[in-house]
């Protein structure tokens, strides 16, 4: 700092004026300074002053003191607050890489592209980066896996410095973008939503709430209704013994001050349930280990009250630790795991399971409960293991709708044996005894994907099945779980789910003991792309987030009810993928009236036009075209669909055929 400049400071300062602290007039702050735990890559920790294999930085033979190893695809955004003046660096290839990698790496300046290397290879020389950032707010500096994947891709930015002459710049996130909702808020007109078509079998207790927006009071009838079902005119509630095999055609409707409307809804009652994905909550992300009763009744009384159920929400579920464990931080979740009749406990926070799914059914909602094949469940509670058929009994008795079966510790019964006939067998086994209840129960297979469990999934009498382990709180990976769980596209039917996981918006818990829930970290594009990919692979849609603090934005993206019709579409088809570039790809799914549904989306950290092009979708002609989120027509439109996508975001339209 000059000596005027100090005295300058000096003086402002003797008046009473503070500073953020700052940078000294064009210095260089290295990279490796920074704190780097914004910072997303495709493997492993960004390394200070080190490759990713720690080892001494080095390109072609050329070694650097300074910089930062990392690994495609690698995203480090940087908030410069005003004050950097050039970046500085030497890329590429790092030389203990070991392998055919390839690289590209790339500087944008407030969403500009200001610097690319094009692709690099092993034993290429670093590529020289010098890049003006004057009157730059906010820098990404990029690493892609250069289009052939990202092994061996192990990237180094060396001697790597930003000259700043104002405030010192700080690894960030990402930019925060502002919320702007997209879907409309629902007319005060009556609105039926829903599936067109739900599976029963023929005897069984029946409950069915007809999800419908608009002002209420609303008189809800419904024509054609099995002599053994009663509607009730003020709640839509459709309860009683469901009728005998065979399809029955209801005509359902709805009145109220601002009109009347009507829709066509086909009970089938045989042996097939959720033939359309399943929707509701789930504590889990939400609660954890903290889960109790009253946090359950507040989910159901919270789901009709937010206008969820209206959209078709309706399974209200129990996650793990609802029963006791050998131990636990909590004294009220210690205690005996059976009784004297070897009948399963519910922990001193679940006082009364059949007064909770009573509350829970008084609603016109499902109730859902959860074990474990195991010994004990994943967070270490008492499992159903040698007490299968009692548990399922008891569920049933207890009112449940609903099961979730998680492998958990059944490792330890099954020996390590990971053969097809040892991973089938616990799920056959409790398939087989929900089958014989009096009760329609649906299945939800929780073993992470092993075996290939989409191809048998359905056979053993479940009904969905986790495709991947847990999505986790971080959600950095939303676009790449949808992507591996649509591989198994063919396996989804009416009443055969693929299920990618928990929907994680609004506010999630924390895993961590005495963690609270707290805003999700994805921006509301990403949240918006989320449920567009769920609704385009026909996924269960489980809301797993705090139902007490649901806001806004959250309501808006959890309950459009067209984009909620891409999901539960009646042909239960998951949409096909179609990569379009290293960032970007399309998804298409048939729809039972000859529409398709299409999705565009952008994986990457900078917006991108994208094209969704009629002969790539298996279109030609002229194509009518609707926008899901804002419920608005496009037009007729030929050859293609085109939007500019935001980063980590998407857009979600339908097309018809124009008849010529
Ligand atoms: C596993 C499951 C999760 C959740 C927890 C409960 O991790 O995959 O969905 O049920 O167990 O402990």
């Amino acid at each position: 700092m000059t000596r005027n400049r100090t005295l300058l400071l000096a003086a402002l300062a003797a008046a009473g004026c503070s500073f953020a602290p700052r940078a000294r007039a064009a210095d260089a702050v290295w990279l490796s300074d920074l704190d780097l735990t914004p910072v997303r890559q495709g493997w492993g920790r960004p390394q200070v002053n080190r490759s990713i294999r720690e080892r001494p930085l080095a390109i072609a033979g050329q070694g650097f003191e300074r910089g930062v190893g990392t690994h495609a695809r690698s995203v480090l955004w940087i908030d410069l607050a005003g004050g950097a003046e050039r970046l500085l660096a030497s890329v590429g290839v790092d030389d203990a890489a070991g392998g055919p990698g390839s690289v590209a790496f790339r500087v944008f300046g407030d969403g500009k592209a200001l610097w690319e290397s094009g692709t690099m290879t092993p034993g290429q020389p670093a590529r020289r980066v010098d890049v003006d950032l004057r009157g730059v707010r906010t820098l990404l500096l990029l690493v892609g896996d250069a289009g052939d994947g990202i092994d061996f891709d192990h990237a180094d930015w060396a001697d790597a410095r930003l000259i700043v002459s104002g405030a010192r710049p700080r690894a960030i996130a990402a930019p925060r973008e502002e919320a702007v909702l997209l879907t409309p808020k629902p007319g005060p007109a009556p609105r039926i939503n829903g599936p067109a078509v739900y599976g029963c079998r023929p005897a069984r207790p029946f409950l069915y709430r007809v999800p419908a927006q608009g002002e209420r009071p609303m008189a809800f009838a419904a024509d054609g209704l099995p002599a053994t079902l009663r509607i009730d005119a003020r709640t839509g509630i459709i309860a009683g013994t469901a009728p005998g095999r065979g399809e029955h055609r209801v005509t359902l409707r709805a009145k109220n001050a601002h009109g009347e409307v009507s829709r066509a809804f086909k009970i089938v009652s045989g042996d097939a349930l959720a033939l359309t994905p399943p929707m509701g909550w789930n504590h889990w992300y939400a609660h954890y280990n903290r889960v109790t009763d009253a946090m359950m009744r507040e989910a159901a009384d919270v789901m009709v009250s937010s206008g969820m159920a209206d959209v078709g929400y309706s399974y209200v579920s129990i996650d793990d630790c609802w029963m006791n464990a050998p131990k636990h931080a909590d004294p009220l979740r210690v205690g005996p795991l059976r009784d004297e009749r070897g009948d399963i406990v519910p922990n001193k926070h679940f006082p009364d399971m059949v007064a909770l799914t009573d509350h829970i059914h008084s609603l016109g909602l499902k109730a859902g409960i959860y074990t474990s094949p195991g010994p004990l469940t994943c967070a270490g509670f008492a499992g159903s293991h040698d007490h299968e058929a009692q548990d399922a009994a008891r569920f049933a008795a207890w009112g449940f709708d609903f099961l979730k079966y998680d492998w958990c510790s059944y490792g330890e019964i099954a020996k390590g044996d990971g053969s097809r006939a040892a991973l089938v067998k616990p799920y056959a086994l409790m398939g087989e005894i929900l089958k014989r209840q009096e009760r329609d129960i649906v299945l939800n297979l929780c073993q992470y994907g092993m075996g290939n469990v989409w191809e048998w999934g359905a056979e053993v009498g479940g009904h969905s099945w986790r495709t991947a382990g847990d999505l986790g709180f971080e959600l950095d990976r939303v676009f790449e779980v949808a992507l591996v769980n649509a591989e198994h596209r063919a396996w989804s039917k009416p009443g055969a789910w693929n299920d990618p996981d928990y929907l994680q918006i609004g506010h999630v818990g924390d895993a961590r003991e005495g963690g609270l829930p707290r805003p999700c970290p994805l921006s509301p594009s990403e949240q918006y792309a989320f449920l567009s990919l769920w609704c385009l692979m026909a996924a269960p849609l489980f809301y797993s987030g705090d139902m007490s603090r649901l806001d806004e934005l959250t309501l808006n993206v959890l309950c459009n009810p067209e984009v909620i019709e891409v999901d539960q579409d009646p042909l239960g088809r998951c949409a096909a993928v179609k990569h379009l570039t290293e960032d970007t790809f399309v998804m298409v799914k048939d729809m039972e009236d000859g529409s398709k549904a299409v999705g565009l989306f952008n994986e990457g950290e900078v917006e991108a036009a994208v094209a969704a092009r009629w002969p790539d979708l298996g279109l030609s002609g002229k194509q009518r075209v609707r926008d899901l989120w804002r419920q608005r027509d496009l037009g007729e439109l030929e050859g293609e669909f085109k939007a500019s996508l935001p980063r980590r975001g998407g857009a979600l339209v339908r097309v018809w055929p124009v008849k010529p």
